[in-house]
């Protein structure tokens, strides 16, 4: 190699032009920054963490969790939409963050559908209707009887109005005519907490947060408010088998801020896909009540789509059982 060829490569690699091209190429260079705008413990937090470390031995730095939780996910969602496009700040909301907020707060900062980069669906879960153990009642019917007939001493705790715990609740509560007393918190980890303290009485939560405890025995199941038994939860009945037609699937999306390069977007679709195939992930979203995405709804076209379609969905239904943020 001439030295005019050797003093050209040497320019090259310090001009910033150059440098920049690498470090596109470099993504991810350092730590990603991950907002999970619920607290941590919750179902947003646990299925962001189990992706997570797959995702960073993918891509071979670390995906760390913030947790920024407060109005129902909003104020972390919000966050994440005015994040740098840069690829280090995303995030995973939900049905509730990403579908049912815009028709409950008139001053929303984002636009599910429009403000975001989309990266993917992250998992299903259906909701399971819980109660504390000490709960009185033998099954679904007893149970919905027992909040009609107690409920100005009865309690629900859900994360924050337009959270799933929240959305799922109210239209479960609006179908019975139930009015419990409603307890807030910046998500269902701690309100989980609670529920096993016996300091609240009932939730209707992602099955993915209440597995270990309806199986330990601290909470009680009435019903998986999905088609089908849980394999986790083989003798908890269906809301179809226990006599109620409520039907109630909560998901999880990865996001980032509008405006993400295709190909930073392009490698953690990538991670994100080989988290879906790993066997460990599988086997452990199964012990957890949950579902990956199938094949082709995977990637940005998959969660668009879903966005889309459940914000059309949930809207008219929110409206109908008269849902505010008040
Ligand atoms: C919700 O109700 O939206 C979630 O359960 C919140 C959470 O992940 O804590």
């Amino acid at each position: 190699m001439g030295k005019s060829l050797l003093l050209f490569l040497a320019a090259a690699l310090v001009s910033p032009g150059f440098g920049g091209a690498l470090a596109q190429t470099a993504y991810p260079s350092k730590p990603i920054t991950v907002i999970v705008p619920f607290a941590a413990g919750g179902p947003t937090d646990v299925v962001t963490r189990i992706v997570g470390e797959h995702m960073s031995r993918t891509l071979g730095r670390q995906l760390v969790v913030e947790n920024v939780g407060g109005a129902g996910g909003t104020t972390g969602m919000t966050r994440a939409a005015q994040a740098e496009p840069d690829g280090y700040t995303i995030a995973v909301g939900n049905m509730g963050t990403q579908s049912a907020a815009p028709a409950l707060y008139a001053n929303l900062k984002y636009d599910p559908a429009k403000s975001f980069t989309q990266i993917g669906i992250v998992n299903f879960t259906p909701q399971a209707i819980v109660s504390k153990k000490g709960l009185p009642a033998g099954d679904l019917k007893a149970f919905i009887a027992y909040v009609k007939a107690n409920q100005a001493t009865t309690s629900q705790g859900h994360a924050g109005v337009g959270s799933i715990s929240h959305v799922s609740g109210t239209l479960f509560n609006h179908l019975f005519g139930l009015k419990p007393n409603l307890v807030v918190y910046r998500g269902t980890g701690p309100a989980l907490n609670d529920l096993v303290g016996g300091h609240i009485d009932y939730m209707v939560d992602q099955s993915l947060n209440v597995i270990p405890q309806i199986q330990g025995g601290s909470i009680k199941a009435y019903a998986i408010a999905a088609t089908a038994r849980l394999e986790s939860l083989p003798d908890v009945p269906t809301t179809g088998e226990a006599g109620v037609d409520f039907i109630f699937s909560a998901w999880n999306g990865m996001v980032g801020p509008k405006g993400l390069p295709p190909e930073i977007v392009a490698t953690l679709v990538a991670a994100l896909a080989k988290a879906h195939d790993d066997q460990t992930i599988k086997a452990r979203f199964v012990e957890l009540g949950s579902t990956g995405p199938a094949g082709a709804d995977r990637g940005p076209a998959g969660l668009q789509k879903l966005v889309e379609s459940e914000v059309a969905r949930i809207t008219p239904v929110l409206k109908a059982a008269g849902a505010t943020a008040n």
